[in-house]
């Protein structure tokens, strides 16, 4: 599949992404004390299937032999970085930080909508993530999700067409690094996206010489996505082997927006409405 969209493509990317924006800011705004993360889990699967579309993540495998994902978001907690399970058994406290991660396919036609002919049957991917405080955390905590959010801002402006895949790396490492010690997560990276949750490149968080020569182009779609912490960068996989945490406990951060690159440079197609 091509990695340049077609102009269909980027209307339902456009469209689906305002969508998915929205739904993971009211899964924000859910993230009080004595919430399950489950409860999230179940609102923002409503959501998604209201709205016409696909939970990306549920029943997605990396690699054939890997367990299904059971939930639409990932939902990670303090020293879990990313692909976090959620469960009814695991209710929200003050000065928890909690990462909601998002996928949708849309728009999804109902299998009696789609004539056998059709070309497009599926919709396209959007990916999107945010982590937010319940209640009150302390400085050190709002700066590490602070300068998560700048440093995926600092990506989407390094991410302009003729600009190379290593320039988004590049430019969040030297952002992340002049702000303090963190630890810029290496085993995770950004992707590209549209046509599935996963699609080359590799869009990582640090300088890669490697993809000086991916250069992007109008049409490309990607998610950027850094992730930081507080500690070291290491990250391991939990027992459930799904759930990746920071391997030294560290509490990290993790913000996330997919993109078009356009000719004039590119379109933050997850916004949320609070965001502009
Ligand atoms: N949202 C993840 C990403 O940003 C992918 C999650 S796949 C899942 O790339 F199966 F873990 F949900
Ligand atoms: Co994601
Ligand atoms: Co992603």
């Amino acid at each position: 599949m091509s990695l340049i969209k077609s102009k269909s493509d980027i209307k339902q990317l456009v469209e689906g992404g305002k969508i998915i924006g929205q739904i993971l800011e009211k899964l924000g705004k859910m993230a009080k004390a004595g919430v399950s993360t489950w409860e999230i889990d179940q609102a923002a699967e409503k959501m998604i299937l209201a709205a016409g579309g696909r939970p990306a993540f549920k029943g997605y495998k990396g690699y054939p032999e890997d367990t299904p994902f059971p939930t639409t978001i990932c939902a990670s907690c303090n020293h879990e970085l990313v692909h976090g399970i959620a469960k009814k058994n695991v209710i929200l406290k003050d000065g928890d930080i909690f990462t909601i991660d998002i996928g949708m396919e849309w728009p999804v036609r109902k299998e009696k909508e789609v004539r056998s002919k059709e070309k497009s049957e599926r919709g396209c991917f959007t990916d999107t993530a945010i982590t937010v405080v319940v209640g009150k955390a302390d400085k050190e905590v709002e700066k590490l999700l602070r300068i998560t959010r700048e440093s995926l801002e600092v990506g989407i402006k390094a991410a302009q067409p003729g600009n190379s895949v290593a320039d988004i790396g590049k430019a969040i490492e030297d952002f992340v690094k002049k702000q303090g010690n963190y630890g810029i997560v290496r085993d995770l990276v950004g992707h590209g996206v549209g046509h599935a949750v996963h699609e080359d490149p590799r869009v990582p968080n640090y300088y890669d010489k490697k993809l000086e020569h991916f250069i992007l182009k109008p049409g490309m779609v990607i998610a950027i996505e850094p992730m930081i912490s507080l500690g070291s960068h290491h990250v391991k996989t939990g027992p459930d082997g799904w759930t990746i945490v920071m391997a030294d406990g560290s509490l990290c951060s993790h913000s996330e927006h997919t993109i078009v690159i356009t000719e004039k440079g590119n379109l933050v197609i997850t916004r949320r409405p609070s965001e502009k």
